[in-house]
């Protein structure tokens, strides 16, 4: 089943700009779904279509197969099954310290305060960031508050977590971290869905993968599937990921056999090279 949905989403800008086309994007419910896409291809401007922070121009979003409907009501109990990291922690973290920041989302749909004191020593904890309960978030790094802010919806349990360049900022065992947490969210049956530059990541973590440039789907399937269209991938100001372009070279300019498709992570071509070897 599709938990998340958009059918033929078009949105403008009030100040006249274009961001989205005919959008048809699903996420499967238990998937880990990537949006890809270049600087201004409507990335951020989708996803806050997922839980009616902007209302489509033209077209239709449902959650669970459910179309969204706008009144106040609606739009809360959206907000508990989809939660959105925005993709600037500034955007989203607002109190005074980082544990209310965290325990904000629990105590507004009314859990008791042992639950809240609960989900958000957990919630800190899973990013790395216990210890800094008392801190106001603008003494923060940038890397800390964007790990505060997953932390503040992660202590919602949505059923479907959307985050916006989730590793933007982070360094590189920060963002093996949260890309980990993610994938663990994951097998313990969270849908996810994210939006990245970062074409190493995909093949790592992603099921499915779209790629959006301009406001238009350009492609879609299985990270094998699209980057074997390296047309596609470099005519929307993306590139190959850096294993699968080492293979493309070798093939192409060194001759060696390594047919298409190729492999994408290292894991992958390292089978492939001890093989070759082995022969
Ligand atoms: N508030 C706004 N008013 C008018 N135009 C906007 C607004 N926000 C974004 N846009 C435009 O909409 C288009 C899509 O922007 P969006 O922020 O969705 O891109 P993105 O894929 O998230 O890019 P990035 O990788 O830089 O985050 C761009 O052309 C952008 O200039
Ligand atoms: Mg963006």
């Amino acid at each position: 089943m599709n938990v998340l949905e958009t059918k033929n989403v078009n949105y403008r800008y009030p100040d006249g700009t274009p961001a989205l086309e005919d959008v048809n994007f699903s996420a499967a419910q238990g998937k880990m779904v990537a949006l890809l896409g270049p600087n201004g291809a409507g990335k951020s401007t989708l996803f806050l279509h997922f839980n009616g922070i902007l209302r489509p121009s033209a077209g239709t979003v449902m959650v669970e197969n459910v179309p969204l409907t706008y009144d106040k009501k609606s739009i809360m109990k959206v907000r508990q099954k989809v939660g959105i990291v925005f993709q600037n922690p500034d955007d989203q973290l607002f109190a005074p310290t980082v544990e209310e920041d965290v325990a904000f989302g629990p105590l507004n749909v009314g859990l008791d305060q042992d639950e809240v004191e609960r989900r958000v020593a957990e919630s800190l904890e899973r990013v790395g960031m216990a210890g800094f309960e008392k801190k106001p978030p603008h003494h923060l790094s940038g890397g800390q508050k964007k790990r505060v802010a997953i932390a503040g919806i992660l202590a919602m349990s949505p059923e479907i977590m959307v985050l916006d360049e989730p590793t933007s900022g982070l360094d590189p065992k920060g963002a093996s971290r949260i890309l980990h947490l993610l994938h663990k969210l994951n097998q313990e049956g969270m849908t996810i869905v994210i939006s990245t530059h970062d074409v190493d990541l995909v093949p790592l973590y992603a099921s499915q993968v779209y790629i959006i440039s301009e406001g238009h789907i350009i492609k879609e399937g299985t990270p094998q599937d699209v980057f074997s269209d390296e047309e596609t991938i470099r005519n929307a100001n993306l590139r190959l990921p850096r294993i699968a372009h080492l293979m493309e070279i070798l093939q192409k300019k060194d001759e060696l056999p390594f047919e298409k498709p190729y492999p994408l992570t290292i894991g992958e071509a390292r089978k492939k090279l001890l093989k070759e070897f082995d022969e």
